[in-house]
């Protein structure tokens, strides 16, 4: 087995942030469904666990209580609700109770095998009187069957024969983490759900339907179970759960499995849920278990033929890249319902919103890989729309839409606006994944359907938003991706972004028009030709703040002028500095949460020169706290563009583990997806150096001096091409599909077959 697809842990420590930790890290998900790899035995009382079973899109409402009262502040937020335990698996071995807790832990591993897409928790346990046994329980979130959840447990006695009782449980009991100190989680408890009916059927499934309270949806679970051994059955049926209970008997060095089957549908995509999950039930139970088993690898060879990246050099760096690759195919919704969380599946950290994250960080590993995948991340977008619309509505735009910083259904969720309904920079973002994905792939058709109105709709508010001032169109008050400043005049990223949005609302206009394929959107939207060419014009007129002395851009127009930042100042624990410093202390001085002028830097290259970025790299790395996830890996690709090689390495070795290192502090709360995505841009848009242009592919290939080769494969419109990168050559070879033009070092190449081209220092 290669090692870069397996994620070991040896050891149990009992600790209570290990297994928190590893709860979030051996999670299963497949994009529709996330399990937290809780144990099944469950744990000690006073031990905190965040036990967890969500659907990607599946929201209740709640109160966002704001402390004043104002027009337009959202009052409601939706929160990914946790839905049911389907988990809880509880053995007793001749009246002892399998229980880490107790007794002695004499081998325990957990993995992760990312080519298997299962994860397996092996342990041999010795009970307080003497008994050995051998548990294995291996999961699966299956990506053929989206409502699919197996475990697969299997129990050998390892000393002794005697009668085991196996207690499975599924119950609608179940509510969400919430923590009143950490903003980035709920503050409070709030019962989301409400069962509405459990029943068991007469081939012995157990069914749970539940309501949330506020936003009329609905959920259906069943489970099933499938026996290698014959035993005694009973079920309890309780208020809020029901439980099977089999009674058999272990024999010395025999093992015993149970298979448990978990089928969940939900009422966004299911209009029937209760049949839906019972038909779903029988289909699953018609297969062997190795049937879906088989069908989870076959997927996977897809997924690792289209998206691996093989680094040689850097064993421990070369699993973490596959397991943050695994991990984005694990959290990304594979429907237009929903989308990809800041956290996937995998934890309730920021409620299981979508932010930017996904445009700006995940949708170039998808567009590049699987643009199917990236289709329908943007797809939602589109889908969403018409709540985008009446967002700009309330936010006062009579025309346009303006989306939601985070959400779930498409309506804001931000509760405190500074750093979150204020950041309309989201409207350049996802404009510019539109451009980007288009340029990727040539699906012009997507441009046509929905990338065309989601441009034209972005990019009015921007020009409704914008004022023409002494020459220049400027934008004021809004944040920009750095939540350290807030609500400032002419944020050069924002800027940048919103003239990238007007300029291809334009352009494509004219596409459309040109070709005789505007009817059926100027119908629907209205387009003046005026409008079109007010857009050019602001995007023309658009203030890029340039400050000659310092050589740099500024973040914003008050940024310079303010007080430095003390950086002496001690930390008062590992979380961000805004967890012991007011907000407004911070947005009065020039500290930076994450990359914001460095990442404008990154998309837009050509808006200013070269020295500008150095010193720009230079002002802002000095300034900058890295307290989001999101800042290293802009940090590590503009170093790599820059040529500060061994800089680069070190953010990107930062990023690529911040995970599996646990180097936020907060991976209990769920993985951060958009630093995953963005250690595969590391990879991509710094070593590989390139660059999507509308007239066409730049590569600027160097390779670490750690790693001895790097290989990869790109989709480029529709042609699949494998990059191989070694110390002095590096290699196209065409796989699939028609020849591509690409650009090397600013040198034109046809890729049909093969071209080498020696690594040039740069
Ligand atoms: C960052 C945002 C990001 C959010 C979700 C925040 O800490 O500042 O840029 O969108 O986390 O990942």
């Amino acid at each position: 087995m290669n090692q870069a697809f397996l994620f070991r842990k040896d050891g149990f420590t009992g600790e209570e942030k290990e297994l928190l930790l590893n709860e979030t890290l051996f999670h299963n998900a497949n994009g529709y469904f996330g399990v937290r790899g809780n144990f099944e035995e469950g744990y000690p009382k006073d031990m905190p666990t965040i036990r967890g079973q969500y659907i990607n899109g599946f929201y209740n409402f709640s109160e966002m209580k704001q402390p004043e009262k104002h027009y337009g502040f959202p009052e409601q937020k939706q929160t990914m609700v946790n839905t049911f335990d389907t988990q809880t698996v509880i053995v007793t071995v001749e009246n002892e109770r399998v229980d880490l807790f107790q007794g002695k832990v004499l081998e325990f591993t957990r993995i992760l095998d990312m080519k298997k897409g299962i994860t397996n928790r092996r342990f041999v346990w010795e009970s307080p009187e003497g008994r050995q046994v051998e548990i294995s329980v291996t999961r699966m979130a299956s990506f053929e069957n989206l409502p699919l959840f197996t475990m697969e447990y299997r129990i050998t006695p390892l000393n002794f024969s005697g009668t085991a009782q196996i207690q499975s449980v599924h119950s609608g009991d179940v509510s969400n983490y919430f923590n009143p100190k950490d903003s980035r989680v709920a503050g409070e408890k709030i019962i989301h759900l409400r069962v509405a009916e459990r029943e068991i059927t007469k081939e012995g499934f157990s069914r749970i339907r539940s309501e949330t309270l506020k936003s009329g949806l609905e959920i259906a679970s069943m489970t099933a179970h499938v026996l290698s051994e014959e035993a005694f059955s009973e079920t309890q049926v309780g208020e809020k759960e029901i439980t099977r209970i089999f009674t058999l008997q272990l024999r010395k060095g025999d093992c015993a499995t149970i298979v448990k089957y978990t089928i969940t549908c939900d009422s966004i995509r299911y209009p029937d849920v209760r049949s839906a999950a019972e038909e779903l039930i029988r289909t699953c139970l018609g297969r062997p278990l190795d049937y879906w088993y088989q069908c989870q690898e076959d997927y996977l060879t897809k997924f690792w033929n289209q998206a691996e990246v093989e680094i040689t050099g850097d064993e421990e760096l070369n699993l973490s890249l596959h397991y943050n690759l695994y991990q984005l195919l694990q959290s990304v919704g594979k429907d237009r319902y929903c989308n990809i969380g800041a956290k996937g599946l995998s934890g309730e950290g920021y409620e299981g919103h979508y932010f930017w994250d996904t445009e700006m960080y995940i949708v170039p590993f998808f567009s590049l890989t699987w643009p199917e995948m990236a289709r329908n991340l943007l797809s939602y977008r589109y889908q969403i729309l018409d709540r985008a619309r009446a967002n700009a509505r309330v936010m006062g735009y009579p025309k346009g839409a303006l989306y939601p910083w985070r959400t779930i259904n498409g309506d804001e969720c931000s509760g405190y606006y500074p750093s979150g309904s204020a950041q309309y920079h989201i409207n350049g973002d996802i404009s510019y994944a539109v451009v980007q994905y288009y340029l990727i792939t040539n699906d012009w058709d997507f441009m046509v359907s929905k990338g065309a109105e989601i441009l034209i709709e972005t990019a009015r508010m921007w020009y409704d938003l914008g004022n023409f001032y002494q020459g220049s169109f400027q934008l004021h008050d809004l944040t920009g991706p750095d939540e350290y400043s807030c609500v400032v005049n002419n944020n050069y990223y924002t800027n940048l972004t919103a003239k990238h949005n007007l300029i291809w609302a334009a352009k494509v206009y004219r596409k459309l028009k040109e070709q005789g394929q505007l009817g059926l959107l100027e119908e629907k939207i209205g387009i003046e030709e005026d409008e079109i060419s007010g857009f050019e014009q602001a995007a023309e007129d658009m203030l890029l703040l340039y400050d000659e002395k310092l050589d740099i851009n500024p973040q914003d127009d008050s940024f310079l002028s303010k007080k430095e930042w003390d950086f002496s100042q001690k930390a008062r624990g590992n979380g961000p500095i805004m967890q012991w410093n007011h907000l407004y202390r911070l947005y009065r001085h020039q500290v930076c949460k994450q990359a914001d002028t460095v990442l404008a830097h990154m998309i837009f290259e050509d808006a200013q020169k070269l020295s500008t970025m150095e010193h720009s790299f230079d002002y802002y790395e000095k300034r900058t706290t890295h307290d989001s996830s999101l800042s290293r890996c802009i940090f590590g690709i503009m170093a790599s563009r820059l040529g500060r090689k061994e800089k680069a390495y070190e953010y990107f070795d930062f990023s690529s583990k911040l995970d599996i290192l646990d180097s936020q502090h907060n991976t209990k709360d769920g993985i951060h997806t958009a630093n995953m995505g963005g250690t595969y841009m590391g990879i991509v848009y710094g070593f590989l150096g390139l660059r999507i242009k509308e007239n066409g592919f730049f590569f600027m290939p160097s390779i670490p001096k750690q790693w001895t080769c790097c290989r990869l494969r790109l989709e480029l419109r529709e042609s699949l091409v494998e990059i191989t990168v070694t110390k002095d050559v590096c290699c196209f070879r065409l796989i699939q599909g028609m020849p591509v033009t690409i650009f090397v070092y600013g040198r034109e190449y046809q890729i049909k077959t093969e071209v080498k081209i020696p690594l040039e220092e740069w």
